[in-house]
């Protein structure tokens, strides 16, 4: 889901030192440019081993440098000027070798030399110039004191560390020590990017449809794709949130950092929900619960008897889950936004409903103009009255929607 642009304008100088995981960094050059980013790539020594300058010039239309003596950077500086043209700097991979060469504060290439030189002023904060890390190496070698010394170094020292992974390793061995691929690492700088309006914050979110069972081969289900809940998930967490989301029956990757709980039916949301509410700022109720269950789930298939009679089926209300936790008590109760998927008179619906189930927000969609989709539109509904956003991609407005959230919730205590 990145066609959104999203490091539109954003400059990244991209290091690469030596190591396999040079192979994914072609990848990752594509991913970001493919995401509106600029790339300027600085190799070192070792990493022109694995991969070719040739390559990565290819990929991001700029020439790469490898030398501190470069004499093609105006001043012959390439260390100063590289570093202060940039919007962040990526080293992917991030050798054992380069963490503790960053960690001494070496100098002794243009990569490490130019990180040493990087705006970190702590006098004008909006001229740093960020690193982020993604270490990629044998397990032993990341598990080493020594590394995870250097690692602990480099991030007292202000660089963020993304990763690494675990699984097999091109030694054949199976540890954590893998480099990120390069979609998460894409996806790490993007959420870096965002503003961290929710920093601080815990925010619950459900998501998806519930199913009902009739019996063990049937039941009763809503449209619900889960894909606009899972945006919200992953917007409020870009947006510094310690994230909770709880999922109906989807088809869906879990955003990255977010803590997911897998249920089925209404009251396994709902007993999944409570528990989990008193511990969060706010609660998104995206889901799309099923009002109605069958009173009794048959143990065994119902089979035709040829008799043409249709079983009867008793419903049972299902709890309404959002209505729920916005009735406990002060203290207790996240600040609660529920969602109004309509076919009709959307506006009229969303504003019952922000009275009938008292939420200080109501988002209304038109439902069968969304369901499945990666585009949608919104209407926000509360007390001061409508606010339309445009239609676009789910996720641009799963972040208009978190920007609306902090600006309403009240200051932490
Ligand atoms: O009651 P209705 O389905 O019209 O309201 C929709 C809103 O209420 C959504 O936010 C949905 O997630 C939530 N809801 C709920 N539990 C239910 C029914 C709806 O949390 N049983």
């Amino acid at each position: 889901m990145s066609t959104l642009l999203d490091l539109h304008g954003k400059h990244v100088l991209l290091g690469l030192t030596g190591g396999i995981a040079c192979y994914k960094a072609a990848d990752l050059t594509r991913e970001l440019v493919k995401a509106g980013a600029s790339v300027q790539v600085v190799m070192t020594e070792s990493a022109c081993r694995f991969i070719t300058p040739v390559t990565m010039q290819a990929l991001t239309g700029h020439p790469v440098y490898t030398d501190p003596w470069d004499a093609r950077a105006g001043h012959n500086m390439a260390h100063i000027d590289l570093p202060r043209a940039a919007d962040a700097i990526l080293v992917a991979p991030a050798s054992a070798d380069f963490i503790a060469r960053l960690a001494q504060g070496r100098a002794d290439d243009l990569l490490a030399l130019l990180c040493l030189a990087r705006p970190q002023s702590h006098v004008d904060a909006t001229r740093r110039v960020p690193l982020l890390l993604a270490p990629a190496m044998n397990r032993e070698m990341w598990s080493h004191p020594a590394t995870q010394r250097n690692v602990a170094q480099a991030a007292a020292d202000g660089a963020i560390v993304l990763g690494p992974a675990c699984g097999e390793q091109a030694c054949g061995e199976v540890g954590e020590g893998r480099m990120l691929e390069a979609d998460e690492l894409r996806d790490e700088l993007i959420a870096f990017f965002q503003p961290k309006l929710l920093a601080g914050r815990r925010v619950l979110v459900s998501a998806g449809p519930t199913f009902e069972p009739i019996d063990p081969v049937r039941g009763i289900t809503n449209h619900s794709s889960g894909k606009m809940g899972f945006a919200i998930a992953r917007a409020a967490q870009e947006a510094g949130a310690d994230v909770t989301l709880v999922a109906g029956p989807v088809q869906l990757a879990t955003p990255r950092h977010v803590r997911r709980i897998d249920v089925t039916s209404a009251q396994q949301m709902h007993d999944a929900v409570l528990p989990e509410a008193p511990a969060h700022d706010v609660f998104v109720a995206t889901a799309a619960v099923a009002d109605w269950r069958p009173a009794r789930a048959d143990g065994r298939k119902i089979k035709k008897d040829g008799s043409r009679k249709v079983p009867a089926l008793e419903l049972v209300e299902n709890p309404d889950i959002l209505a729920t936790v916005a009735r406990l008590p002060a203290g207790q109760r996240p600040w609660c936004v529920g969602f109004a998927a309509e076919s009709h008179d959307l506006v009229k619906h969303a504003r019952d409903k922000l009275v009938r189930k008292s939420v200080p927000l109501i988002v209304g969609n038109v439902g069968p103009a969304t369901f499945g989709r990666d585009d949608n539109a919104l209407v926000l509904v509360d007390a001061a009255g409508e606010r339309e956003l445009a239609p676009g991609p789910k996720l641009a407005l799963a972040r208009q929607l978190v920007r609306e959230i902090a600006e309403r919730i009240p200051a932490k205590r």
